[in-house]
């Protein structure tokens, strides 16, 4: 890979914020924390321009609540070609953490985990947007 150097022209106080923000997560150097940016537009560019993409869905919810957990099982057979794994882990004695990591269209993907999301008594859901890789 080649790297390229340019100079970049920005305000003072834009960059002052740019440095405090940095700084909060734990950046070694401005090119780097400029990259990530960028490589970020590119990845909700890929989300909007429907290429395929890859993800992580999060759910919170109680197992004992048995109707519930048979109603995400089903929705996650509904989403095969979708699905590439999943992971349950016991988080205490009535919590359940499940992360289902996806590939394939973003709309897909968004309505996976919006159906799962929706589930009454999941307690948080989460979608967590991201590439496959390529074109990044
Ligand atoms: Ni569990």
């Amino acid at each position: 890979m080649t790297l390229i150097r340019f100079g970049v022209s920005i305000e003072k106080d834009l960059l002052k914020k740019f440095d405090s923000f940095i700084k909060d997560k734990a950046y070694t150097n401005r090119s780097e924390a400029f990259r990530d940016l960028i490589r970020q537009e590119l990845i909700q560019k890929q989300w909007q321009g429907g290429q395929e993409v890859a993800g992580a869905i999060t759910l919170i919810y109680d197992h004992h609540k048995r109707e519930l957990v048979n109603k995400l099982m089903d929705i996650q057979h509904e989403f095969t070609d979708m699905i590439i794994s999943s992971q349950h882990v016991h988080l205490d004695h009535n919590n359940c953490l499940e992360i289902i990591a996806v590939k394939g269209s973003p709309r897909q993907a968004q309505r996976l985990a919006d159906s799962l999301k929706s589930v009454k008594g999941v307690k948080h859901g989460t979608l967590n947007m991201s590439t496959t890789g390529k074109g990044i």
